[in-house]
């Protein structure tokens, strides 16, 4: 599908190219990134590209697949909280963040065509926002995909790009995902000290595949309950006197919990705490292809997220409870919640009936249809041509 770029000004045929970058799923640690904890997403095979042509008269020009009689216009010089707005504020925030770090990034028509599920809690926006990062920093020179450091700098730039111009309070791990993840394996990130390993993650090897249930259950993430969390997870760290609940340990939990008295802020500083611990059982787990452990890892991880942290829903719960039912070895809800998308591991000669299974309890409910597909773990954002 050829896209409809008009640019008015001469474009340089010579830079103009294609770049793409991945949806993501959490295998676990939710919630923790922006309490300096741990997270280990993988890449998903489906990817957002965008198709980008440099301007030189200072205007970017925006279209989609997807809003095909909508042509978005602003100036590299006005681009603010509330221009442009909508969904092309993922797109100029990232030229934003850009040139507010003292990169001389070029205007550009730039096109987008993505095969991520909007609204599915699959970061269809961090997927957007890196792929045109990764545009900006082939055609502007700066060679920031080189490497992880690289990686790591622009995704920390299309976090910036979220927080200040989509008006998204998020922390970084989406961002940090479709920008350094890696094929076949799971990206441990230390929220903290900014760390990032690369865990092999390889569940055909054992005859496991790892199943995604698309709930089509709504998920808003610029709403109030995720800002809510993450105010309560602030205020509760100062009443502790730390930086972040990361340096909240386990064993400091009952002392921890008893000083803050209130059950809502106990409740979510239980989860922090908690779930921090999980991912590095769950690395150990899949290090000694202990999937035992690591399905019950998943499944501890989504009774937090329910109980504690409040971030679930009545068709998330089911997903998981049915996957389980259905013999998942571990089945838990991903990203933000509050809707979205179930995980689940699964023996692969069982993903289809699992998955089926999931279908006809959402049915006896008369709720929507959920989409299940199984995804392996793939790469992050880059050239395409
Ligand atoms: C959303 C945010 C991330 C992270 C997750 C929860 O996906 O964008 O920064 O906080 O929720 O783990």
């Amino acid at each position: 599908m050829a896209p409809s770029l008009t640019p008015a000004s001469a474009p340089s045929h010579r830079t103009a190219g294609v770049w793409s970058a991945p949806g993501r799923v959490n295998l676990i640690g939710e919630h923790t990134d922006y309490n300096g904890g741990l997270a280990l997403p993988i890449a998903l095979p489906q990817r957002t590209t965008a198709t980008v042509r440099p301007r030189t008269d200072g205007v970017l020009h925006v279209t989609s697949t997807a809003r095909r009689d909508e042509t978005v216009v602003v100036a590299l010089d006005e681009i603010s909280p509330t221009a442009p707005g909508g969904w092309a504020a993922y797109v100029a925030g990232v030229f934003w963040a850009l040139r507010k770090a003292g990169y001389a990034v070029p205007a550009a028509d730039v096109h987008i065509a993505s095969a991520v599920p909007v609204g599915a809690g699959l970061s269809s926006s961090a997927a957007l926002e890196c792929a045109v990062a990764a545009a900006l920093s082939d055609l502007a020179g700066l060679d920031l995909l080189a490497d992880d450091t690289g990686r790591a700098r622009l995704a920390d730039l299309c976090r910036v790009a979220e927080n200040e111009i989509a008006g998204a309070p998020t922390g970084g791990m989406d961002q940090s995902a479709a920008m350094l993840c890696r094929p076949g394996h799971a990206l441990r990130l230390d929220c903290r000290s900014g760390e990032t390993t690369h865990i092999p993650f390889d569940l055909a090897a054992h005859g496991l595949t790892l199943l995604v249930i698309d709930t089509k259950a709504h998920h808003a993430l610029v709403d109030g309950q995720y800002a809510a969390r993450r105010h309560t997870c602030e205020a509760s760290a100062r009443t502790l006197g730390v930086d972040t609940l990361r340096e909240v340990t386990p064993a400091d939990l009952p002392a921890a919990l008893d000083r803050l008295g209130e059950p809502v802020a106990q409740a979510r500083v239980r989860h922090v705490v908690t779930e921090i611990a999980r991912v590095d059982a769950f690395v150990d787990a899949l290090r000694g292809a202990d999937f035992t452990t690591a399905g019950l890892l998943m499944s501890a991880s989504h009774a937090s997220l329910r109980d504690d942290y409040e971030v679930s829903c009545a068709e998330l719960d089911l997903a998981a409870a049915t996957a389980l039912r259905e013999g998942a070895l571990g089945a838990r809800m991903t990203g933000g919640g509050f809707g979205g998308c179930c995980i689940a591991l699964v023996e692969r000669d069982r993903a289809d009936a699992v998955g089926a299974a999931v279908v006809s309890a959402f049915r006896e409910r008369g709720w929507r249809d959920p989409t299940p597909f199984t995804v392996t773990a793939a790469r992050g954002a880059g050239r395409e041509r």
